[in-house]
């Protein structure tokens, strides 16, 4: 039979577990506040971001003001109300009038107060603005949603290029979404809100970046096997930076400049593997010419981009490498099939496709 415990040993115990409980309480948030998280939505770094966490904060502040409310009521009545020995049946009542006209208009009032910023969000967001905050033109980006990656279109200047968006600070960009495949959802948090890229159709959704540096983004709409590792990431620059970039872009892919005669040779052999294996069937490698494969990424210049894989990778000479041995292991279900190459044609292709800057 066991034995009866002391009181006090079960006080020791509720103690005990509630500093476990405080401390995990404490280093969870702790550990939310010291993550690094490039896709947080709550730290908005352009003016059609910040639209959204205006809102989001002014809900937050609604939802307190709700909670602290309704769970002190609930206290103070619990506490009020309580049952205690020798206690007659309290008065009963049925219905308060005031209480119930209350409980309705109160409600209402909050739904108006949420309502009417979100409207005027919304109306805000969808027009799109006919003059860039530079005082010039928009620039237009036709964002094509691909299973699983991304495309990008300049038509002012005759780029296409996947993944990777790169856009001058302080011109207003119009992204017109559309997709030749399943429904997707734009999404770069810090830039702006998400948008639905639907086939048949454009949805247009612009912003205008405020500051250098790289933004990342998920697609946002479940639409297949890869759904998650369907990112994309935005890269602003410096105008007279961007200015820099569009040139490289457009013009022909130079050939490794300052290379020694052995790496010249790898790039060669890689150029004429990247022919010999049929990649030219599915990409482009040459900006601005289209008439070669469409149905991978354009690649031209793939040597700048700072990931591969739809943003899942570092572009590095390993990563590269390991998707040309086999694109089916790192990502399943990606149009690109194992082309079972042989090792000394991985090194030569990883060589060219680095090349390409
Ligand atoms: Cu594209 Cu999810």
């Amino acid at each position: 039979m066991p034995l009866p415990r002391a009181p006090g040993v079960a006080r020791v115990r509720d103690a005990r577990r509630l500093c476990i409980g405080a401390s995990l309480l404490v280093l969870m948030l702790l550990a939310s506040a010291c993550a690094n998280v490039p896709q947080t939505t709550v730290l908005p770094k352009t003016e059609a971001a910040r639209e959204i966490q205006y809102l989001y904060v002014w809900i937050f502040w609604l939802a307190v003001i709700v909670f602290v409310g309704v769970q002190g009521a609930l206290l103070y009545i619990m506490r009020r109300y309580q049952y205690r020995e020798g206690q007659p049946l309290p008065e009963q009542v049925h219905g308060n009038t005031v209480l119930e006209i209350g409980w309705t208009i109160m409600p209402a009032v909050i739904l108006v107060l949420m309502a009417v910023p979100t409207i005027r969000s919304i109306f805000l967001l969808e027009t799109v603005p006919v003059a860039s905050a530079d005082g010039g033109t928009p620039m237009i980006v036709e964002v094509v949603g691909k299973q699983w990656w991304w495309e990008y279109h300049y038509p002012e200047y005759g780029i296409v290029t996947a993944n990777e968006m790169v856009l001058p600070v302080g011109r207003t960009v119009i992204l017109n979404l559309t997709s030749d495949n399943v429904i997707h959802s734009f999404w770069v948090p810090q830039l702006m809100g998400k948008m639905d890229v639907v086939p048949t159709h454009v949805n247009q959704i612009w912003f205008t970046p405020e500051e250098a540096g790289q933004y990342f983004g998920q697609c946002a709409e479940y639409c297949g096997i890869q759904h998650a590792q369907m990112r994309m990431n935005v890269v602003a620059m410096t105008p007279s930076d961007f200015q820099g970039w569009v040139t490289r872009q457009a013009s022909p892919v130079p050939p490794p400049a300052g290379a020694d005669p052995d790496t010249a040779a790898l790039v060669a052999m890689g150029a004429e593997q990247f022919a010999l294996n049929g990649c030219v069937g599915c990409h482009t490698v040459q900006a601005a010419v289209r008439e070669e494969g469409k149905i991978g990424p354009n690649l031209s210049h793939v040597g700048s981009r700072t990931t591969i894989a739809a943003g899942i990778l570092p572009n590095t000479h390993e990563n590269m490498k390991h998707w040309l041995e086999d694109p089916q292991a790192i990502k399943p279900g990606n149009m690109m099939p194992n082309l079972h190459l042989r090792p000394q044609d991985v090194d030569a292709l990883v060589a060219y496709l680095h090349s390409l800057k």
